[in-house]
């Protein structure tokens, strides 16, 4: 499938670059308050889904644009997870941190994930027992062993405007106990930067299925640990998680249990 994968980011991270790279301003609606959505997030996962369903009908699609949502997975079906464009607002003000992610889930697991930058041509890659890459090139978690030595990186949700008292409770405690905290706009690129060893841990509640799904594979297969809030494996419906070097998660959760 790796083949396939590549494929498919590169020809939707196509589709994402000419409207970034346009002089023209891209064209922002909302699906509700301050969660845009563009013409290239719709046609960056028409071109995704379009292909995957051709090559394999019986096969299951979840992704952000088109697709009804889920909250339970079945076995015996293979589902592709997609998010044609992570990090839409940096896509929309021309920030180059965005990305699309696609991950494969079967009988319950994530078996492979795949995310790229366009913009910086950086793709991750993972498969379930064999390790991940950047750029084809194996890569770790970081071992730093204690939050205060730690760099973290954190988003917020789309609701923060309506209730911004606990993300920011969290954001307070970790920004004055880790070395420092960073919110860069992507969520499965903030995984992947953890998996790579830049991050020691991200921390997010509210981010759905096709946010995480490739990134968190990305994570355990460079080493890392994905939980939610309390520690469980409940990250991909659970609206809460927690990915870090494996080090630092222990005193990464003792504080988000602390102050939710
Ligand atoms: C968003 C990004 C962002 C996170 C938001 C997500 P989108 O996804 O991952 O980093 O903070 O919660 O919804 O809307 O750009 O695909
Ligand atoms: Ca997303
Ligand atoms: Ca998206």
């Amino acid at each position: 499938m790796k083949n396939l994968l590549v494929q498919l980011v590169k020809k939707a991270g196509q589709v994402l670059l000419q409207y970034f790279n346009s002089q023209k301003e891209i064209t922002v609606s909302f699906k509700s308050k301050n969660n845009p959505v563009t013409i290239a997030d719709k046609k960056s996962e028409e071109i995704i889904k379009n292909t995957i369903l051709k090559k394999f009908p019986a096969d299951k699609i979840i992704c952000e644009e088109t697709c009804p949502t889920i909250d339970k997975l079945q076995n015996n079906i293979r589902y592709w997870v997609i998010d044609p464009l992570d990090g839409t607002v940096n896509f929309t003000h021309k920030l180059p941190i965005f990305c699309i992610s696609i991950g494969i889930i079967e009988n319950n697991e994530i078996i492979e994930g795949i995310v790229y930058n366009p913009a910086t041509e950086d793709l991750y890659y993972a498969k379930k027992g064999c390790g991940a890459f950047k750029n084809n090139k194996k890569i770790l978690v970081s071992k730093i062993k204690n939050l205060y030595n730690s760099l973290l990186v954190t988003g917020f949700p789309y609701y923060t405007h309506k209730n911004p008292k606990r993300v920011f409770k969290l954001f307070n405690k970790f920004a004055t106990t880790a070395q420092a905290v960073r919110r860069l706009g992507s969520a499965a690129l903030d995984l992947c930067m953890v998996a790579e060893g830049i991050f020691e841990g991200f921390w997010e509640e509210n981010l759905q299925i096709w946010d995480v799904a490739a990134g968190s594979l990305i994570v355990k297969e460079a080493g890392g640990k994905v939980t939610d809030y309390y520690g469980k494996e409940n990250y991909l419906f659970g609206k809460t998680i927690v990915a870090s070097n494996g080090k630092v998660h222990t005193q990464m959760l003792k504080i988000i249990n602390s102050l939710i």
